[in-house]
């Protein structure tokens, strides 16, 4: 069997100065948890270069997962990772390539979070130049791509001799593979939602079919040594942040309610303003990543701090939607989120965490407002 991660494994978005310490623990939990489970590679998406190149390769180092792209490089046009692995498995030879998408919108991200140190390069000569090496070694070639569906179409119909596309990035649950020509486009889903598993079986004359499935994985854990390693993680996030529970910088809603009863009153019936149990129910109150959306103004200039752990400041409090009222609490001037809209919700509702927010728009809007 072969374990292959088609890239952003580690980050889900940009990682403020403030919390580079937890999202190190997290890659590190991460990487040891692939090490167990004996991940063969890691393609390099976007934002497992959040932590910089340096860091990665630190990972690769320490927890041996290699991160393999094809077409990512320094600016002298070096390759900075693996282009490819070559495993055996059951007799067979099996080459296995990185690859990012080429896209302008993908390079100018890369860019950015990089400051201009990695370079993408076109993917399809990459893919190409890799299929050359790969020529008459193996008996399967993989792509672990990061680029979405329609690009992988375009790599199937321009590079030949490609067997698996296991893509990435555009979150696509592809249970039944998709074929061009000789190559099959599998991807499965994203967030950890899913596990792919494809079996391949040589036939005579080279040929091979595929049979894939798509393991949907729960909330459940299994008393196993990756669970350890998860409660282990938990442990040292929690050690991280040590509470000081000093008053907030940013009023809290109690102190809106002397002049807002009414609208406090009805906030306090919400599940906004228990945000923060939830987490604690979920033994979860210390992470940073469920933190961001179940507590007020996350990191932003006098909002909820990781740093600072300010009680005040847990759970969805009217600052979450109303902006900073500081201002107002004090001269009693008008706020700046006076009618707050949707794009207000959608920075937390987002289609992962409130799958049914879309379309059930009006009744949340409904409960939400006063
Ligand atoms: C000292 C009393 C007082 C406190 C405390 C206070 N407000 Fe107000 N707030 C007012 C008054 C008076 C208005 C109406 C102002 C106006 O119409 O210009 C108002 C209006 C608002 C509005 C509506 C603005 C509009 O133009 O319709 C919002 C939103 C608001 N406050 C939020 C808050 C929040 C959030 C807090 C706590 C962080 C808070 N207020 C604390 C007195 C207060
Ligand atoms: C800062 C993040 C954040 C913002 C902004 C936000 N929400 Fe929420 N919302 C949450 C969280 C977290 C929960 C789940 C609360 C819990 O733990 O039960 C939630 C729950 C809800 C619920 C279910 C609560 C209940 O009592 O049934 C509704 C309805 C809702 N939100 C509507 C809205 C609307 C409408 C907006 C925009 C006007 C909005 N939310 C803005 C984070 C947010
Ligand atoms: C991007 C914002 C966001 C992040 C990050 C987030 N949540 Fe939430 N969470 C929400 C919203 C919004 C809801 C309400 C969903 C709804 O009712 O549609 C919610 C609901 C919940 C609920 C359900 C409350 C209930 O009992 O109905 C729990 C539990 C929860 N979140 C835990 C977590 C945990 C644990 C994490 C971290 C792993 C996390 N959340 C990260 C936004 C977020
Ligand atoms: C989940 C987002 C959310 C939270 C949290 C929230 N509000 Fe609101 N608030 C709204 C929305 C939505 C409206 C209605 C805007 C509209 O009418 O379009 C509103 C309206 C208001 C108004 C103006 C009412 C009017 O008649 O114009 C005030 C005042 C207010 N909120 C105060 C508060 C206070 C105080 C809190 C905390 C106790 C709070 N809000 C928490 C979303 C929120």
């Amino acid at each position: 069997m072969l374990v292959l991660d088609s890239g952003d494994l580690f980050f889900e978005k940009e990682i403020p100065e403030t919390l580079r310490a937890s999202a190190k623990l997290k890659a590190e939990a991460v990487a040891r948890i692939y090490r167990t489970i004996g991940c063969d590679a890691v393609n390099v998406g976007e934002r497992d270069l959040l932590l910089g190149v340096t860091a990665l390769k630190e990972l690769e180092k320490k927890f041996g997962t290699p991160f393999i792209s094809a077409n990512l490089t320094d600016t002298k046009n070096t390759p900075l990772f693996k282009q490819y692995v070559i495993k055996q498995i059951a007799g067979k030879t099996i080459g296995i390539f990185g690859l990012t998408g080429d896209t302008e919108e993908m390079t100018s991200i890369i860019g950015k979070i990089t400051q201009g140190s990695v370079v993408v390069q076109d993917s399809i000569k990459a893919a190409e130049s890799v299929m050359k090496e790969l020529a008459g070694k193996v008996d399967l070639v993989i792509a672990l791509t990061h680029q979405g569906v329609g690009r992988d179409w375009v790599l199937a119909r321009r590079v030949g001799g490609i067997d698996l596309i296991i893509g990435g990035r555009d979150g696509q649950k592809i249970r039944e593979p998709r074929k061009a020509g000789t190559t099959q486009i599998v991807q499965a889903g994203e967030k950890g939602q899913y596990l792919g598993l494809l079996e391949v079986s040589f036939g005579p004359d080279k040929t091979k079919a595929v049979r894939n499935s798509l393991i949907p994985l729960g909330n459940q854990l299994a008393d196993d040594e990756v669970t350890s390693m998860i409660l282990d993680y938990q442990k040292q996030m929690a050690a991280l942040y040590v509470p000081a529970g000093e008053s907030p910088a940013s009023p809290a809603s109690t102190s809106c309610s002397p002049c807002h009863e009414k609208e406090f009153s009805s906030w306090q019936a919400t599940g906004h303003a228990r945000a923060y149990e939830s987490l604690v129910n979920r033994n979860r109150q210390f992470d940073p990543e469920c933190l961001a959306c179940h507590t007020t103004r996350f990191e932003e200039p006098d909002g909820f701090s990781m740093k600072l752990q300010q009680k005040g400041l847990l759970g969805v409090q009217c600052e979450s939607c109303h902006g900073n009222a500081s201002e107002h609490v004090r001269a009693s001037t008008a706020v700046t989120h006076q009618k707050p809209g949707k794009e207000v919700c959608t920075t937390c509702h987002t289609p992962d965490r409130s799958p049914t927010f879309e379309k059930g728009y009006e009744v949340y809007f409904r409960k939400a407002k006063h």
